[in-house]
């Protein structure tokens, strides 16, 4: 619910339990006066300190830059003496860039604007979503600024994005335009934030707040296996269970800065947008910029409440797809099973053995296209290469089908190869600074898809290839980094429009594709987890969560991810051990529940599993069938964590109606001389009682586990109390415990 209270003179945004309150001082300057748990209609705008020295302009108008240097700004603007970071720099037609934006009147409506070309949440009713649009102006640039604000009645989180409208009659350059800021005092603040590498993504860190710049950023031109534009401001010592918790999640796939600020007076800004290195705006009179939507999210009661936050609203108002609530096909993808090395026969000997265990969907991974024989060539090429595939992707289909299985294709459509067809016909199709030689990566060059021509060009190629055969899924790749930014399509005055440019092609691109094949199941992927953001959700319903397809190894990117996004998203296989990334080998049965963690397939080769391993498969294909819903759909409970204590991970998903549950255990490392340990769940109903089984991979049954499980226990002493579980023999082993209602 948004209301102005008039008497109050404040802005109350109130959601299902929380309230963001903006304030109005000296009737010229949004400022922030409190976010936190739900407040009753108070005038809380002495929380911004207005009535206090150095006090408000025109109180103390001769020491304004004071007030500008500690007043908590809505919306802090560049160069006139708020001199912590701020959120909006441009530079005029002369090469001024200070600006004032001053409180122009406000709206509120009951829908979720449009963001055009962007990534954005979405209300499926009107009455379900409420925005606030609060006007700004600069009436010396003809600059108007509208803050925009959005909540969901079902929903804890406060949508955030920024319109500029250039009501002048030259052309504005905006140099910085970030989405959203909060402003508070400090409260011991810890910095949660999520980084890695290449297989090793989204990592959690914690640090204190000290007094500086902390933060985040990409300037890779996508979000980067980096770091993950997202910021926790975490009170002291906050658990996933209690403390204070402040998140903010940006829904954008390019190139970001996430930043906290701890000032002199010990405030903290903490602020979310496009990153500004490299970045200009041309503005254009009668034109207006949008900028990507921020996702704020407060808890009062722990990590675990934002997560739940974050995933009910990307689940509820965030995926399109079809496939959102549908079980996704178990997938059989052949990249470690044969790298570059295969063919129609091959391909069918594993689709034909997979067939059999119960897997539902064959992948064809990078090199069935061009001259694509390893990783050096042929990116841009997309003809069917038919040495390869003998007879032909339609014939290769056909037969897939016929054993009962769905067929779904690889695509690295951004990018083009030197050594390839498309590159000898038009070598300025890549990204470059004219004359110097641009760095390769993976061999690779990027398209420079800005430009029409070329966009144009390849989404006819991958329209042409899905609609030649019966294909019902994509994997769309991107294996490099952007650098040499330069276009042959942008003035000297718009080059730094380029990144981000960029991100809206890759938009239109995936856009205009699903459009023509509404119902391809679309799975986003960049050399592993570099593109797993809010952004690419929005047009596929599931990502590649990273190239360590190690069942340990992804306990802690599982962990990192599932922080903010449903399971639902995660793209997570079986794969072969020793394990191609890290050499280690882990049980196929663990392999398998924390595969199950997400969107669940396989890996490998199947035709060359043991006996042995080859068994467990239509078990573990029983086991998603039967807890899917379960596991995408349910609320996610972190009970212990690997990355935190060296030693085991342990997680929980909970039905929403509190029936149901399943607890998944990873017993990392064996001790010697333990026998159990207990294990407090959580979520349930505390007046319900419960039975506990364990599943059985061999069976693909739920049997009897420890004799105490065989009487219905209650909700609270299964939460209070918690189970027993027996220490594990061996390193790496797994458990499933479902826990249903008696
Ligand atoms: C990336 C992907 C892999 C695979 C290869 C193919 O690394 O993350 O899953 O598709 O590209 O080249």
């Amino acid at each position: 619910m948004i209301r102005f209270l008039e008497k109050e003179n404040i802005f109350k945004i109130d959601t299902v339990t929380t309230s963001y309150i903006i304030g109005i001082a000296d009737g010229k300057y949004p400022g922030h006066a409190y976010y936190g748990r739900r407040l009753p209609d108070d005038d809380v705008s002495y929380l911004m300190r207005i009535n206090e020295a150095p006090f408000v302009p025109s109180k103390n108008g001769r020491d304004k830059l004071s007030f500008l240097d500690c007043f908590p700004m809505e919306y802090p603007v560049h160069g006139i003496g708020d001199f912590r970071e701020d959120c909006i720099a441009v530079r005029n037609r002369d090469g001024y860039s200070g600006l004032e934006l001053l409180y122009d009147g406000y709206e509120i409506t009951n829908d979720k604007p449009h963001l055009d070309g962007l990534p954005q949440t979405f209300a499926s009713d009107t009455g379900e979503s409420e925005t606030l649009k609060l006007y700004l102006k600069d009436e010396i640039l003809g600059l108007k600024v509208t803050l925009l604000y959005t909540v969901f009645e079902d929903s804890d989180a406060v949508v955030r994005s920024v319109i500029m409208d250039n009501e002048s009659s030259d052309p504005i350059y905006i140099t910085k335009a970030l989405s959203a800021c909060i402003d508070m005092d400090n409260k011991d603040f810890e910095l949660m934030t999520l980084n890695g590498s290449w297989a090793r993504e989204r990592h959690i860190q914690r640090n204190p707040v000290g007094i500086g710049f902390a933060g985040v950023s990409s300037v890779r031109g996508e979000t980067s296996h980096q770091h993950h534009p997202f910021l926790g401001l975490l009170s002291k010592g906050a658990d996933d269970d209690h403390g204070e918790v402040y998140g903010m999640h940006f829904i954008y796939s390019g190139n970001f800065k996430g930043l906290v600020y701890r000032g002199q007076f010990d405030n903290v800004r903490m602020m979310m947008g496009i990153n500004d290195e490299d970045f200009t705006w041309k503005l254009e009179p009668g034109n207006s910029f949008m900028t990507p939507e921020a996702v704020t999210v407060y808890s009062g009661s722990g990590i675990g409440k934002m997560t739940r936050t974050y995933h009910d609203l990307y689940r509820n108002h965030l995926i399109r797809s079809p496939y959102k609530d549908k079980k996704r096909p178990i997938l059989i993808n052949n990249w470690e099973a044969t790298y570059f090395d295969f063919n129609t026969d091959k391909l069918l000997d594993i689709a034909r053995e997979s067939s059999k265990l119960g897997i539902e969907m064959l992948v064809m991974d990078d090199g069935w296209f061009g001259n694509r024989y390893d990783d050096n060539r042929a990116l841009g090429d997309w003809f069917v290469n038919e040495e390869k595939i003998k007879g032909g992707l339609k014939y290769l289909v056909d037969e897939v089908n016929k054993l009962g299985m769905k067929f779904g294709i690889w695509f690295e459509p951004e990018m083009i190869s030197p050594d390839s067809d498309l590159y000898r016909e038009h070598p300025d199709w890549a990204i470059a600074i004219p004359g110097r030689t641009a760095g390769l990566c993976r061999n690779q060059y990027v398209l420079d898809i800005t430009r029409d021509e070329i966009r144009d060009y390849i989404v006819e190629r991958v329209c042409d290839i899905l609609s030649s055969a019966n294909i019902e899924y994509v994997k769309w790749d991107m294996n490099r980094q952007l650098a040499d930014l330069g276009s042959k399509n942008l003035p000297f005055d718009r080059m730094g429009e380029l990144s981000h440019r960029y991100t809206l092609a890759v938009y239109d691109m995936q856009e205009r594709i699903l459009e023509r094949f509404p119902d391809i199941l679309l799975e986003n992927c960049s050399g592993g987890g570099a593109r797993f953001d809010p952004g690419m959700l929005y047009y596929s319903p599931q990502i590649w969560c990273s190239d360590d397809t190690d069942a340990i190894e992804r306990l802690k990117i599982q962990e990192g991810t599932a922080l903010l996004y449903p399971l639902s998203t995660m793209g997570a296989h079986v794969s072969v051990c020793p394990n191609h990334t890290v050499g280690r080998n882990t049980p196929f049965e663990t392999r398998g529940y924390v595969a199950l963690a997400g969107t669940f397939g396989y890996e490998l080769d199947v035709t060359k599993l043991s006996d042995e391993d080859k068994a467990m498969i239509p078990g573990q294909c029983k086991m998603y069938h039967k807890y899917r819903d379960l596991v995408t759909m349910g609320d996610y409970y972190r009970i212990a964590s690997y990355s935190g204590n060296g030693y085991f991970d342990a997680y929980m998903t909970v039905s929403k109606d509190r029936k149901e549950a399943l607890l998944t255990f990873v017993q990392v490392m064996n001790r010697p001389n333990v026998h159990s340990r207990i294990i407090r769940l959580k979520g349930l109903d505390p007046d319900e009682k419960y039975l506990i089984k364990k599943f059985n991979m061999e069976t693909g049954e739920d049997e009897v586990y420890l004799s105490y499980m065989e009487k219905p226990l209650s909700g609270e002493t299964l939460m209070s109390g918690g189970i027993v579980i027996e220490n594990l023999w061996g390193d790496n082993r797994g458990l499933l415990l479902h826990i249903v209602k008696a």
